[in-house]
């Protein structure tokens, strides 16, 4: 005979469904009266079980509503008994991602671990023939700011640019900025007073966690899958039990690192779901231009009335990375980020800026990111090929229609931190999934770059990866 009460295997099921990731953080469970029936005992026993895993914090009560999947734990805090979701943390990564920054001037052969492509995929010498020239016509722009008219030469080009992806701007909408890193830090200035808290998708890029540490702003991560992006679910949960959030930090295409693509319904939702909440979008569009399907992908910003998403975008990864040429369009705040902008670059490098709008007014980077998506495309393949033949088996990877990372899940038990000191010995480097959350959370995953040209060298590489990740797991046994 079972000695174990009804009510406490029910929850001990749950608990495991939960675990498995079967219920999206934030999503609704079963009603009680579905669960009782589906156990074939009477609701209070079910409603037993959910009051034990609430008990638990791995669900949430919500009055008349249910009972809903909680959102992912938090390092605990001894005082803190509160029910999820937890205050959001106050971010400190620095010290981890430097290291791996400081990996990107080493000697390695195999490097796998940046978030651009190699730099034989981008138009270097067309680039390089037209900076000569255009220097040796005006070397005039080397001592003096860029000419108004000049700057709205280029902001021209820009909106026509971004009527392909249906944003409907003029030049007067537009700020340059340095990188898109400008363009999020100068929003998230504007927003924000240290002590905020910021909405942003778990797993994220990590150069966004080191910006909010910098700024002493606390992160509220919210789920994100390759497969559905951000969980609307979660933030929805999210902004109406957790702390107050002054704003949503999002990459709706093919987002780091998990490659996500956000269908346009929810990027419609969400845009209702912030204006209902009062929270401002930051839309970070850095991979927006390295789609892989017939169109562009259309930014949020498309379906924004109210001028509330500051839409940020940027040629550092379609075009030439160190020219760090971004901008962004503000909507209401942009007269205040202009503002901002004074007292931080001030300006973008004139030389650079004539020679982009010489490029787009040309139809130069049309047909040059038109390329440069192709080989990723096919570079992509090839690597998810690759990992899914050479890594243990429950590897998980969601093949992105765009971008050039590749996010990979490994079976618990994988331990990416010390993969990379293995991989590293052999000279190769990948970003560990430890850097994409301020918690200690995906550990198991990985983030391969895809933007090098596939070789065997690149194929021998990601074998021993998949080989060494499988020699941990044997270790284990
Ligand atoms: C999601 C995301 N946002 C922003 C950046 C930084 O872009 P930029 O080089 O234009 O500053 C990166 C770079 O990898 C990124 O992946």
């Amino acid at each position: 005979m079972n000695a174990t009460p009804h009510y406490q295997r029910i929850a001990a099921e749950l608990q495991a469904r939960l675990d498995a990731g079967e219920f999206v953080p934030g999503s609704r469970l079963p009603a009680v009266r579905r669960l009782a029936e589906h156990y074939g005992v009477n609701t209070l026993t079910a409603l037993a079980a959910y009051r034990l895993l609430e008990q638990r914090q791995s669900v949430v009560a919500r009055p008349r509503a249910g009972f809903y999947a909680a959102l992912p734990r938090r390092a605990a805090h001894p005082e803190q008994s509160a029910p999820l979701p937890a205050p959001a943390a106050l971010v400190q990564v620095d010290s981890r991602v430097s290291h791996l920054l400081r990996l990107s001037g080493s000697r390695l052969a195999l490097q796998l671990h940046m978030a651009e492509a190699a730099t034989a995929l981008y138009p270097t010498a067309e680039l390089a023939r037209r900076l000569q020239h255009t220097l040796l016509r005006q070397p005039e722009l080397i001592g003096a700011y860029l000419a108004e008219s000049e700057q709205t030469r280029l902001k021209r080009e820009i909106a026509r640019l971004a009527a392909g992806a249906e944003l409907d701007l003029t030049p007067g909408d537009i700020l340059m900025t340095q990188g898109i890193t400008e363009a999020i830090s100068l929003a998230l200035r504007l927003l924000t007073r240290p002590g905020d808290t910021v909405a942003v998708e778990t797993p994220v890029y990590f150069g966004l966690l080191q910006t909010l540490e910098s700024l002493g702003l606390k992160a509220l991560e919210i789920p994100c899958t390759p497969d559905a992006g951000l969980s609307l679910e979660a933030l929805e949960f999210a902004l109406r039990h957790g702390p107050a959030v002054r704003c949503l930090v999002t990459v709706p295409h093919f987002q780091n690192p998990t490659g996500a693509l956000m269908p346009d319904d929810n990027k419609k939702r969400l845009l209702q779901l912030a204006r209902r909440h009062g929270v401002t979008i930051i839309e970070d569009d850095v991979f927006g231009d390295l789609y892989f399907g017939p169109r562009r992908p259309t930014p949020l910003k498309a379906w924004d009335r109210d001028g509330e998403v500051i839409y940020c975008a940027s040629f550092t990864k379609s075009f030439a990375p160190s020219f760090r040429l971004g901008w962004l369009a503000g909507g209401r705040h942009h007269a205040a980020l202009a503002r901002l902008r004074e007292s931080s670059s001030l300006v973008s490098s004139s030389l650079l800026q004539v020679v982009l709008a010489d490029m787009l007014a040309a139809g130069d980077y049309a047909r040059t990111s038109q390329r440069l998506r192709q080989q990723l495309a096919q570079q992509m393949q090839a690597t998810a090929d690759a990992v899914l033949a050479a890594f243990p088996h429950g590897t998980r990877v969601r093949r992105p229609q765009g971008g050039l990372l590749l996010w990979v899940e490994c079976p618990e038990g994988v331990d990416t931190t010390q993969l990379l000191e293995a991989a590293l010995a052999q000279s190769i480097s990948f970003a560990p999934g430890l850097l994409f959350s301020a918690e200690p959370r995906f550990r198991h995953c990985l983030r391969l770059n895809f933007g090098q040209p596939w070789s065997g060298q690149l194929a021998d590489a990601i074998t021993l990866l998949g080989r060494l990740a499988t020699a941990q797991l044997a270790g284990q046994d």
